[in-house]
Protein backbone atom coordinates (compact mmCIF):
# COMPACT_ATOMS: atom_id res chain seq x y z
CA UNK A 1 0.00 0.00 0.00
CA UNK A 2 1.19 3.49 -1.25
CA UNK A 3 1.32 5.63 1.85
CA UNK A 4 3.33 8.74 0.70
CA UNK A 5 1.73 10.14 -3.03
CA UNK A 6 2.35 12.79 -5.14
CA UNK A 7 -0.32 14.68 -7.25
CA UNK A 8 1.23 16.94 -10.15
CA UNK A 9 -0.69 18.59 -12.77
CA UNK A 10 -1.50 21.87 -14.16
CA UNK A 11 -4.25 24.36 -12.47
CA UNK A 12 -8.20 22.31 -12.87
CA UNK A 13 -6.60 18.99 -13.93
CA UNK A 14 -8.58 17.60 -10.85
CA UNK A 15 -6.10 17.03 -8.28
CA UNK A 16 -8.59 18.22 -5.52
CA UNK A 17 -11.23 16.05 -7.23
CA UNK A 18 -9.17 12.76 -7.30
CA UNK A 19 -7.35 13.44 -4.29
CA UNK A 20 -10.25 13.41 -2.12
CA UNK A 21 -10.93 10.10 -3.33
CA UNK A 22 -8.12 8.41 -3.02
CA UNK A 23 -7.16 9.77 0.17
CA UNK A 24 -9.97 7.88 1.48
CA UNK A 25 -8.75 4.74 -0.32
CA UNK A 26 -5.15 5.09 0.96
CA UNK A 27 -6.56 5.94 4.57
CA UNK A 28 -3.96 8.96 4.65
CA UNK A 29 -4.88 12.50 5.03
CA UNK A 30 -5.57 14.36 1.96
CA UNK A 31 -2.84 17.87 2.36
CA UNK A 32 -3.62 20.44 -0.43
CA UNK A 33 -0.86 23.49 0.31
CA UNK A 34 -3.37 25.71 -1.84
CA UNK A 35 -6.37 24.60 0.11
CA UNK A 36 -4.12 25.05 3.77
CA UNK A 37 -2.99 28.59 2.70
CA UNK A 38 -6.79 29.98 1.51
CA UNK A 39 -7.84 28.85 5.21
CA UNK A 40 -4.88 31.11 6.16
CA UNK A 41 -6.23 34.10 4.17
CA UNK A 42 -9.52 33.81 5.11
CA UNK A 43 -8.08 33.61 8.58
CA UNK A 44 -6.22 37.03 8.21
CA UNK A 45 -3.36 35.10 9.73
CA UNK A 46 0.13 36.72 9.35
CA UNK A 47 0.96 34.02 6.81
CA UNK A 48 -2.02 34.35 5.31
CA UNK A 49 -1.98 38.58 5.07
CA UNK A 50 1.81 37.55 3.11
CA UNK A 51 0.62 35.18 0.60
CA UNK A 52 -2.89 36.45 -0.44
CA UNK A 53 -1.25 38.73 -2.74
CA UNK A 54 1.12 36.16 -4.98
CA UNK A 55 -2.52 33.59 -4.94
CA UNK A 56 -4.42 36.38 -6.12
CA UNK A 57 -2.39 37.20 -9.29
CA UNK A 58 -1.81 33.31 -9.93
CA UNK A 59 2.12 33.33 -8.73
CA UNK A 60 3.51 31.04 -6.50
CA UNK A 61 3.96 31.34 -3.02
CA UNK A 62 7.49 31.92 -1.40
CA UNK A 63 8.93 28.61 -0.41
CA UNK A 64 9.57 29.45 2.91
CA UNK A 65 5.85 29.97 3.63
CA UNK A 66 4.67 27.30 1.85
CA UNK A 67 7.05 25.09 4.13
CA UNK A 68 6.19 26.43 7.16
CA UNK A 69 2.51 25.53 7.14
CA UNK A 70 3.34 22.10 4.99
CA UNK A 71 5.16 21.24 8.23
CA UNK A 72 2.57 22.66 11.03
CA UNK A 73 0.58 20.27 9.17
CA UNK A 74 2.31 17.65 9.10
CA UNK A 75 2.94 17.62 12.93
CA UNK A 76 -0.47 16.67 13.45
CA UNK A 77 -0.83 13.00 14.47
CA UNK A 78 -3.03 11.84 11.36
CA UNK A 79 0.09 12.66 8.71
CA UNK A 80 1.88 10.00 10.84
CA UNK A 81 0.79 7.48 8.96
CA UNK A 82 1.41 9.02 5.24
CA UNK A 83 -0.59 11.45 3.44
CA UNK A 84 -1.06 12.70 -0.16
CA UNK A 85 0.21 15.99 -1.18
CA UNK A 86 -1.82 17.91 -3.62
CA UNK A 87 -0.34 21.51 -4.88
CA UNK A 88 3.02 20.48 -3.02
CA UNK A 89 6.32 20.11 -4.65
CA UNK A 90 5.28 23.10 -6.96
CA UNK A 91 9.12 23.67 -7.98
CA UNK A 92 12.74 21.80 -7.61
CA UNK A 93 13.64 23.66 -4.40
CA UNK A 94 10.33 22.06 -3.03
CA UNK A 95 10.71 19.24 -4.09
CA UNK A 96 14.83 18.84 -3.12
CA UNK A 97 13.06 20.13 0.44
CA UNK A 98 10.39 17.42 0.59
CA UNK A 99 13.73 14.93 -0.08
CA UNK A 100 15.08 15.79 3.04
CA UNK A 101 11.84 14.52 5.50
CA UNK A 102 10.19 12.13 3.41
CA UNK A 103 10.49 9.22 1.30
CA UNK A 104 7.99 9.53 -1.19
CA UNK A 105 6.52 6.20 -2.76
CA UNK A 106 4.98 7.34 -5.97
CA UNK A 107 3.99 10.34 -7.93
CA UNK A 108 1.07 11.26 -10.46
CA UNK A 109 0.54 13.17 -13.02
CA UNK A 110 -2.80 14.22 -13.90
CA UNK A 111 -2.36 15.25 -17.66
CA UNK A 112 -5.52 16.92 -19.33
CA UNK A 113 -5.32 19.41 -22.57
CA UNK A 114 -5.01 22.95 -22.17
CA UNK A 115 -8.52 23.85 -23.21
CA UNK A 116 -10.05 21.48 -21.03
CA UNK A 117 -8.07 23.10 -17.87
CA UNK A 118 -9.37 26.19 -18.96
CA UNK A 119 -12.80 25.31 -19.18
CA UNK A 120 -12.63 23.05 -15.59
CA UNK A 121 -11.70 26.74 -14.11
CA UNK A 122 -13.75 29.07 -15.40
CA UNK A 123 -17.10 26.80 -14.37
CA UNK A 124 -15.84 26.15 -10.93
CA UNK A 125 -17.44 27.39 -7.86
CA UNK A 126 -16.55 26.95 -4.22
CA UNK A 127 -18.39 27.25 -0.68
CA UNK A 128 -17.05 30.48 0.54
CA UNK A 129 -17.30 28.80 4.04
CA UNK A 130 -16.09 25.03 4.01
CA UNK A 131 -14.08 24.94 0.06
CA UNK A 132 -16.23 21.97 -1.48
CA UNK A 133 -15.29 22.43 -5.11
CA UNK A 134 -18.60 22.26 -7.89
CA UNK A 135 -18.33 23.09 -11.70
CA UNK A 136 -21.57 24.65 -13.46
CA UNK A 137 -21.24 22.12 -16.33
CA UNK A 138 -20.42 18.89 -14.83
CA UNK A 139 -21.15 19.12 -11.05
CA UNK A 140 -23.52 21.45 -10.11
CA UNK A 141 -24.70 22.65 -7.15
CA UNK A 142 -28.19 21.15 -5.74
CA UNK A 143 -29.71 24.29 -5.35
CA UNK A 144 -28.77 27.27 -7.46
CA UNK A 145 -25.56 29.06 -6.25
CA UNK A 146 -25.38 27.22 -2.79
CA UNK A 147 -23.37 24.49 -1.01
CA UNK A 148 -24.91 21.10 -0.80
CA UNK A 149 -23.41 20.86 2.71
CA UNK A 150 -24.03 24.10 4.69
CA UNK A 151 -26.26 26.54 1.90
CA UNK A 152 -23.71 29.18 1.81
CA UNK A 153 -23.08 30.94 -1.12
CA UNK A 154 -20.81 29.75 -3.81
CA UNK A 155 -18.12 32.13 -5.52
CA UNK A 156 -15.39 32.49 -8.21
CA UNK A 157 -11.74 31.94 -6.65
CA UNK A 158 -10.18 34.76 -7.14
CA UNK A 159 -6.96 33.47 -9.16
CA UNK A 160 -10.08 31.88 -11.76
CA UNK A 161 -10.51 34.85 -13.31
CA UNK A 162 -8.88 34.85 -16.63
CA UNK A 163 -5.87 36.71 -16.11
CA UNK A 164 -4.68 35.10 -12.94
CA UNK A 165 -5.67 31.65 -14.80
CA UNK A 166 -2.78 32.67 -18.07
CA UNK A 167 0.01 33.10 -15.07
CA UNK A 168 -0.93 30.34 -13.34
CA UNK A 169 -0.84 27.90 -16.63
CA UNK A 170 2.63 29.87 -17.52
CA UNK A 171 3.93 29.16 -13.64
CA UNK A 172 2.91 25.69 -13.64
CA UNK A 173 5.14 25.16 -17.29
CA UNK A 174 7.96 26.83 -16.17
CA UNK A 175 8.55 25.94 -12.64
CA UNK A 176 6.19 23.05 -12.03
CA UNK A 177 6.34 20.69 -15.16
CA UNK A 178 10.36 20.27 -14.75
CA UNK A 179 9.40 18.28 -11.86
CA UNK A 180 7.74 16.01 -14.29
CA UNK A 181 11.49 14.99 -15.32
CA UNK A 182 12.86 14.85 -11.83
CA UNK A 183 10.31 12.40 -11.19
CA UNK A 184 10.84 9.88 -13.80
CA UNK A 185 14.70 9.80 -13.28
CA UNK A 186 13.53 8.60 -9.71
CA UNK A 187 11.57 6.02 -11.08
CA UNK A 188 8.42 7.46 -9.00
CA UNK A 189 6.45 8.91 -11.94
CA UNK A 190 3.15 7.57 -13.80
CA UNK A 191 1.34 9.94 -15.83
CA UNK A 192 -2.68 9.20 -16.36
CA UNK A 193 -5.18 10.47 -18.66
CA UNK A 194 -7.33 13.05 -16.46
CA UNK A 195 -9.57 13.40 -18.81
CA UNK A 196 -13.14 12.03 -18.72
CA UNK A 197 -15.32 11.34 -15.79
CA UNK A 198 -14.14 12.30 -12.01
CA UNK A 199 -15.16 8.35 -12.17
CA UNK A 200 -12.78 7.57 -14.99
CA UNK A 201 -10.30 9.23 -13.85
CA UNK A 202 -10.30 7.19 -10.41
CA UNK A 203 -9.98 4.39 -11.92
CA UNK A 204 -7.16 4.83 -13.98
CA UNK A 205 -5.29 6.61 -10.76
CA UNK A 206 -6.19 3.69 -8.91
CA UNK A 207 -4.30 1.69 -11.21
CA UNK A 208 -1.28 3.70 -11.44
CA UNK A 209 -0.94 2.99 -7.45
CA UNK A 210 -1.71 -0.58 -7.89
P1 LIG B 1 -3.88 25.22 -5.70
O1 LIG B 1 -5.04 25.36 -4.83
O2 LIG B 1 -3.00 24.07 -5.57
O3 LIG B 1 -4.40 25.41 -7.19
P2 LIG B 1 -3.96 24.74 -8.58
O4 LIG B 1 -2.75 23.92 -8.61
O5 LIG B 1 -3.95 25.90 -9.49
O6 LIG B 1 -5.05 23.71 -8.85
P3 LIG B 1 -6.58 23.86 -8.69
O7 LIG B 1 -6.96 23.73 -7.27
O8 LIG B 1 -7.02 25.12 -9.41
O9 LIG B 1 -7.12 22.67 -9.58
P4 LIG B 1 -7.27 21.14 -9.23
O10 LIG B 1 -6.29 20.40 -10.04
O11 LIG B 1 -7.29 20.89 -7.76
O12 LIG B 1 -8.70 20.89 -9.86
P5 LIG B 1 -10.14 20.63 -9.17
O13 LIG B 1 -10.20 19.24 -8.65
O14 LIG B 1 -10.52 21.74 -8.27
O15 LIG B 1 -2.97 26.53 -5.56
C1 LIG B 1 -3.54 27.81 -5.58
C2 LIG B 1 -2.47 28.85 -5.34
O16 LIG B 1 -1.89 28.67 -4.02
C3 LIG B 1 -1.25 28.79 -6.28
O17 LIG B 1 -1.48 29.50 -7.48
C4 LIG B 1 -0.18 29.44 -5.41
O18 LIG B 1 -0.34 30.83 -5.38
C5 LIG B 1 -0.50 28.89 -4.04
N1 LIG B 1 0.19 27.61 -3.77
C6 LIG B 1 -0.39 26.40 -3.50
N2 LIG B 1 0.55 25.46 -3.28
C7 LIG B 1 1.74 26.08 -3.42
C8 LIG B 1 3.07 25.64 -3.34
N3 LIG B 1 3.38 24.36 -3.09
N4 LIG B 1 4.06 26.55 -3.54
C9 LIG B 1 3.79 27.85 -3.79
N5 LIG B 1 2.54 28.33 -3.90
C10 LIG B 1 1.51 27.46 -3.72
O19 LIG B 1 -11.06 20.69 -10.49
C11 LIG B 1 -11.24 21.89 -11.21
C12 LIG B 1 -12.69 21.98 -11.70
O20 LIG B 1 -12.95 20.91 -12.62
C13 LIG B 1 -13.75 21.81 -10.60
O21 LIG B 1 -14.86 22.60 -10.90
C14 LIG B 1 -14.11 20.32 -10.66
O22 LIG B 1 -15.43 20.07 -10.20
C15 LIG B 1 -13.97 20.03 -12.15
N6 LIG B 1 -13.49 18.67 -12.44
C16 LIG B 1 -12.46 18.01 -11.85
N7 LIG B 1 -12.28 16.80 -12.40
C17 LIG B 1 -13.22 16.69 -13.39
C18 LIG B 1 -13.52 15.66 -14.34
N8 LIG B 1 -12.84 14.50 -14.38
N9 LIG B 1 -14.54 15.88 -15.20
C19 LIG B 1 -15.25 17.06 -15.16
N10 LIG B 1 -15.01 18.07 -14.30
C20 LIG B 1 -13.99 17.88 -13.42
MG1 LIG C 1 -7.09 22.12 -6.06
Amino acid sequence: MMHRVVFLGPPGAGKGTQAAQIARDLKVPHLSTGDLLRTAVAARTPLGLEAEGYMRAGGLVPDALVLKILHERLELPDARVGYLLDGFPRNLAQAEALGTFAEIDRVISLDVSPDLLVRRLSERRVCSKCQSVYNLSTKPPKSDGKCDLDGTPLVQRPDDRAEAVTNRLKVYAEQTAPLLDYYEKRHLLRSVDASGTPDEVAARVRRALA
